[in-house]
């Protein structure tokens, strides 16, 4: 099948999260099923154009308002693959430091504008290829809006085509002034509170799900909770009304960058049989933070967008007493200012805890790698990759029992010893820190951690599967 997949950001070209991991390797490995996929993007500032082909044609993009404005295209491939990422070039939109945020973490005034000319884009590139599409595949609400334009303006240019959209996080849904419909130029009678009307703004995600052929999610628990008060965001009436074309299918996880057998970026490989060479990478994890050298001493790992959502202020409303227990921690991370500076005066402070604020990818690794346990206390979690991660580390997570974190981690029961790793439900402080306790417990002196800690790395989340599940779906829509 011939597949347009379009995307704010794709690892390793521009990535703030999860998504830019996703729209990468899922087109990877739908290609290996023998799709043909292209990869759709902004060309954003940081990506140089030195590294990518130019392509001979512009192509125009009519915008309502704007008129037709002329993006350049750039093209290259995934790194390692065959498959075609396209770059849209367009200065004005996209000539700038962020993707979505300047350096202060303020978003782009304009970025209905920016993502909805990327959107249309979408059309245009792909009539300008001609190719054709049999799916068109869009990501969260920067795209979102692409599965309208399909139905209500590119209809009659791509009549056999279908769209998919994808849900990777319910919580950002573009939601913009009522004028910015006008970009779309589609009939104002979808500006309604069925489609992309919202308290009298426009919301994308809204609109987008409305139109679209399918949507899916990133985890079985999330396409459920979405359609609940507690994870919906205001749109779980929305989406329940939708339900019949919503599946949540798995996320997968790249083996060829997240594998401690083989993983460049550490400095001690290791596996389930040699599995005492990854306290080498402790020890290394522990100097390089300044951490005091102990192969003993219990790790706590955590890497995440330092959110609401990763449970980052139940992490420092718990922290006197998480200080107390047995166990070093080291954090990975950036977001939100005033945890930026609250975990940084801990770490200045507390001879147990590290920090290092900002994102390193190479550190990352490191600490799945280093660390004993890996925290990841999310109040809501589509998928999640890292717990992932954690467990081909041999890195038992602490998960919050949401979203993906309930799908991939199962809880593990001292007396027959089976799980492998530790849950909790309730979002609260005595929640967390006890867990922890157990977590630490466990690792000291209970032969179930390590039973459990190989389990996990024996567990595989393959793209292969998810990709599957994908396949299907784009098989019973054309
Ligand atoms: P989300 O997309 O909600 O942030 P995911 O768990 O799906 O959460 O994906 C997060 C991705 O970003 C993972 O690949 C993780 O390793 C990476 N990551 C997050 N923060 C950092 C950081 N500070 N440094 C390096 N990698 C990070
Ligand atoms: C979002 C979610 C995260 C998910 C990722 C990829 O960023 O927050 O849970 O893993 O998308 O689907």
């Amino acid at each position: 099948m011939n597949i347009m997949f379009a995307s704010s950001e794709v690892a390793p070209f521009a990535k703030t999260g999860g998504l830019a991991d996703v729209s990468a390797a899922l087109p990877k490995a739908l290609s290996k099923l023998g799709h043909n996929v292209k990869i759709i993007m902004p060309r954003y500032y940081n990506i140089n154009p030195a590294n990518l082909e130019k392509l001979p044609f512009s192509i125009g993009v009519p915008i309502g308002g704007l008129g037709t404005l002329w993006a350049g295209v750039y093209k290259s491939y995934l790194p390692g693959s065959r498959v075609e990422v396209y770059f849209i070039d367009y200065e004005e939109f996209f000539g700038r430091s962020g993707i979505y945020a300047d350096e202060n973490g303020y978003s782009y005034v304009d970025n209905d504008k920016r993502f909805i000319f990327f959107t249309i884009a979408v059309f245009e590139l792909a009539l300008a290829l001609k190719f054709d599409v049999d799916i068109f595949h869009f990501n969260d609400w920067q795209t979102a809006a692409g599965t309208a334009l399909l139905k209500y303006r590119y209809n009659w240019l791509f009549p056999k085509s279908k769209s998919v959209l994808t849900i990777h996080n319910l919580e950002h849904q573009g939601v913009f002034s009522k004028d910015a419909f006008n970009y779309l130029m589609i009939d104002w009678s979808h500006f309604n509170l069925y489609e992309f009307e919202a308290m009298g703004l426009t919301n994308l995600l809204k609109g987008g799900i409305a139109a679209a052929d399918k949507i899916t999610t990133v985890s079985p628990t999330y396409a459920k909770e979405i359609q609940t008060p507690e994870f919906g965001f205001g749109l779980q009436e929305h989406i329940k009304a939708h339900s019949y074309k919503l599946v949540g299918i798995l996320n997968g996880v790249d083996y060829d960058e997240w594998n401690p057998k083989t993983d460049k970026l550490i400095p001690f490989n290791y596996d389930v049989e040699n599995i005492e060479i990854k306290r080498k990478n402790k020890l290394i994890l522990q100097e390089r933070m300044g951490l005091e050298k102990n192969e003993r001493k219990c790790l706590i790992g955590l890497v995440s967008r330092f959110a609401k959502q990763k449970g980052i202020e139940l992490i420092a409303a718990s922290m006197v007493g998480l200080l107390h227990l047995n166990a070093d921690f080291v954090f990975l991370g950036s977001g939100e200012k005033w945890a930026e500076g609250f975990f940084s005066d801990i770490s200045s402070r507390y001879a147990n805890f590290r920090v290092y604020v900002g994102y390193n990818n190479e550190l990352a690794h490191l600490i799945e790698a280093g660390s004993d346990i890996f925290l990841m206390p999310s109040m809501f979690e589509p998928c999640g990759l890292n717990q992932m991660y954690s467990l081909r580390y041999g890195t038992p997570p602490i998960v919050r029992a949401v979203g993906g974190l309930n799908d991939t981690v199962e809880n593990y029961n001292p007396f027959t010893k089976d799980g492998t790793g530790f849950k909790f439900y309730d979002p609260t402080r005595e929640a967390l820190i006890n867990t922890t306790k157990w977590a630490v417990d466990s690792y000291y002196k209970d032969e179930g951690y390590k039973i459990i800690q190989k389990r996990g790395m024996q567990k595989r989340f393959s793209w292969e599967r998810s990709a599957k599940e994908y396949e299907k779906i784009y098989k019973e829509l054309v």
